[in-house]
């Protein structure tokens, strides 16, 4: 019989690619627990459609009796922690929600798994893992000449966010230390990739360039973020499910360092050549400066030499590579777009840049 692992999130972005990257390397099974809030799509699992391995459950994490339900009727031996509120403009406007399922909902699924896995057998006990997946922001912002975030970096989380992705690792982190819960916990940089919902900085600059929309570049355009093909970071992920100690932090970096201006530009060059627009030309023109956003972090860069050490994880995607398969990506799935983009898009999209 195979394994049954439990996914929170696996309709989003980066947990729809983890279940299909974890399906094709891995003789298991997949329950996918997911809210499907604006961010989530159950589409976007529509090849496992007819894939008896995959099961879906809409619902939300801090529904603890549908949490324990799960856990009893589909045993797994492993939870993959993804589902969260996501996006740090949103967190600004609207932060309540992300403490809500960010911090209360972390905090329900390790109280659930724990009473779970105190009534595992032994041997079931010691195979168990508690995956939670963060972020780098939780580490704060870095000057230019600092050296990369390690997993020793003190926590300094600066939008609620990045404070509610902090609240939830330290939560995580306590349950390893107080009841033996085998946590663990990864922090990575920014990804991107197929499936990453167009409000965050990439996906959003390929279709307002498509069309023939302003590019809004925050500030100065001068801030770095790490950037990783998400499929790296799926394979990251599957490795320390596999290989990582329990009670271990491991981060997780592209290697990539980017001034925001220059991801717009490769964006930019990417689409001039790949659907070229013969009437409003380079669309590098549609960029426009915006107000910054609040305590905007200026940069992020993560040091992964330890996954590298004990996993044997580097990232294998080069930046310029990833950005051609994203971009032929979106391009070749206009009717995604479609489907994702609802009403509530658009409000997003109205009240966060001006009336479009
Ligand atoms: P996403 O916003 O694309 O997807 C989040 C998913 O969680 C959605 O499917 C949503 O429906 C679901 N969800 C939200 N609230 C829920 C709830 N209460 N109960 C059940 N499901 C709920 O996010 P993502 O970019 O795929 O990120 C996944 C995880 O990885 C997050 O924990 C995030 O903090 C972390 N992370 C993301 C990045 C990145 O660059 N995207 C980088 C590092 C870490
Ligand atoms: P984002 O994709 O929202 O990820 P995060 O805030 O988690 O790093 O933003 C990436 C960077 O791009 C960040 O420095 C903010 C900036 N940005 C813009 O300049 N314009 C935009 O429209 C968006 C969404 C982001």
């Amino acid at each position: 019989m195979n394994e049954t692992i439990l996914v929170t999130g696996g309709a989003g972005f980066i947990g729809s690619n983890f279940i299909c990257h974890w399906l094709e390397k891995v003789p298991s099974d997949i329950v996918n627990l997911d809210k499907l809030t604006y961010a989530g799509n159950a589409g976007n699992l529509r090849s496992l459609q007819s894939d008896s391995r995959y099961v879906f459950v809409k619902g939300d994490i801090c529904d603890a009796a549908l949490v324990r339900s799960i856990l009893d009727k589909y045993k797994p031996t492993s939870i993959v922690h993804l589902a969260a509120e996501t996006h740090v403009d949103r967190s600004i406007c609207t932060p309540a929600e992300f403490i809500r399922t960010n911090v209360y909902g972390t905090f329900i699924l390790l109280e659930e798994a724990r009473n779970y896995w105190g009534d595992l057998d032994d041997s079931e006990k010691a195979l168990f893992r508690f995956l939670h997946v963060s972020t780098d922001e939780v580490y704060g912002s870095l000057g230019p000449q600092e050296s990369a975030f390690t997993e020793m970096t003190p926590y300094r989380p600066n939008s609620p966010y990045a404070a509610s992705k902090a609240g939830s690792d330290h939560l995580a982190r306590s349950y390893y230390h107080t009841y033996g819960l085998p946590v663990i916990i990864t922090n990575c940089s920014n990804n991107y990739g197929p499936f990453q919902f167009p409000e965050k900085l990439i996906p959003l600059t390929i279709l307002n360039a498509l069309s023939g929309q302003p590019l809004p570049v925050y500030g100065d355009g001068q801030n770095v973020r790490d950037w990783l093909y998400v499929e790296d970071h799926c394979d990251a992920l599957r490795r320390t499910l596999e290989r990582g100690k329990p009670g271990q932090t491991y981060n997780i970096g592209g290697s990539s360092e980017r001034k925001n201006i220059d991801v717009v530009k490769t964006t930019c060059d990417l689409i001039d050549e790949l659907r070229p627009n013969t009437t409003l030309g380079s669309c590098w023109k549609q960029v426009k400066y915006v107000k910054d956003r609040p305590g905007h972090d200026r940069r992020y860069a993560i040091d992964s030499s330890k996954i590298l050490q004990e996993l044997g994880w580097q990232p294998k995607e080069p930046f310029e590579m990833g950005m051609r398969k994203t971009v032929k990506w979106y391009l070749s799935n206009m009717n995604w777009v479609a489907e994702i983009r609802s009403g509530e898009y658009y409000e997003w999209i109205r009240q966060n840049y001006g009336g479009r």
